[in-house]
């Protein structure tokens, strides 16, 4: 077994996705469907390539949507089972969990990403864990997380996604500064949460991935406030610079889709359908025609 083993990822689904209103008034922005498969099916699938076991989703009111999709549903089955549907059968064994292998955690207020991950202290424990964010959506031969665990397996610290921004997109991002570029691995000296354009220390930006030392969350205790009045998990990892601790920033290979905001769920949505190899064709020609349409309109 390597010294930096991962096998918890916290996957923070508490926010109140008001970019998706009315959509989210009684669905869970994680339930939002790419293609035929919720967010929150990608995110799982991916931590499960990079050998995560246990799974613990700090949720909060409103969400129930979302146990649900991962638990047996006997009326689907027996009606498949009935209609000997072997390949339908076979699409819902992807939302199967193992007993025990997930938890949940509530959130009561949306106090902000550092919160909802510190809601799961009790779970993580004193060990190396996970985060992701359902709401990025990483199109990838080999998934985003197992690239980060097979390089964290030998760096151990702390490890966050990047990628890298124009700087008038700096300001939405978490933005490292850099100590030393190594290429694939970056050490960083600081971490700025949605800097003005001129104040961004690089342009790497931050995304929905991490591998974190277990102090984090004692960085957490402390709860300080940072950008927009939220409990910033940026501002815990940053802390674990000042205390001498390392931290990585990891630029993944693959294409990030921001699904937690319409233009990325859109451009999500077409760029996996076009990957899919059952609706690749049709799809295709009606982009083709909608594009040429839309031409011949102007
Ligand atoms: P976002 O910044 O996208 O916020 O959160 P949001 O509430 O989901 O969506 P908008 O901005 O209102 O449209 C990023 C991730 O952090 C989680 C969200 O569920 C999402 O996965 N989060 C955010 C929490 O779990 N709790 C919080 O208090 C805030």
């Amino acid at each position: 077994m390597t010294k930096y083993k991962v096998t918890k990822a916290v996957f923070p689904v508490a926010g109140l996705g008001t970019r998706f209103l009315p959509a989210t008034k009684s669905i869970p922005k994680e339930i939002m469907t790419l293609v035929d498969r919720p967010l929150i099916q990608y995110a799982i699938d991916e931590a499960r390539a990079a050998g995560i076991t246990e799974f613990i989703f700090v949720t909060s009111r409103g969400k129930s949507a979302l146990e649900d999709y991962f638990d047996h549903a006997p009326i689907i089955e027996a009606e498949l089972k009935a209609k000997n549907k072997k390949d339908l059968l076979e699409v819902l064994k992807a939302t199967d969990m193992e007993s025990g292998a997930i938890a949940y955690v509530r959130q009561q207020k949306a106090l902000g990403l550092g919160h909802a991950v510190w809601c799961a202290r009790r779970l993580v424990g004193d060990e190396p864990f996970a985060v992701l964010l359902p709401d990025d959506v990483i199109a990838a031969e080999k998934p985003c997380l197992q690239q980060m665990v097979e390089t964290y397996e030998e760096t151990g610290g702390n490890m966050v996604a990047a990628m890298e921004v124009s700087p008038a997109k700096a300001s939405s991002y978490g933005v490292l500064d850099i100590k030393d570029d190594m290429g694939t691995l970056v050490s960083v000296k600081g971490m700025v949460e949605k800097p003005k354009a001129e104040e961004a220390p690089s342009n790497l930006a931050v995304i929905g991935r991490y591998i974190l030392s277990p102090t984090v969350l004692d960085n957490l205790n402390r709860m300080k406030q940072g950008a927009g009045g939220e409990i910033q998990l940026t501002d815990a990892i940053a802390d674990e610079i000042t205390a001498g601790n390392p931290v990585y920033g990891f630029r993944f290979r693959g294409q990030r889709y921001d699904c937690g905001s319409k233009a990325g769920f859109l451009q999500a949505t077409v760029a996996f359908g076009l990957a899919r190899s059952d609706l690749a064709e049709e799809f295709s020609d009606y982009l083709h025609h909608m594009i040429a349409q839309q031409k011949a309109a102007q």
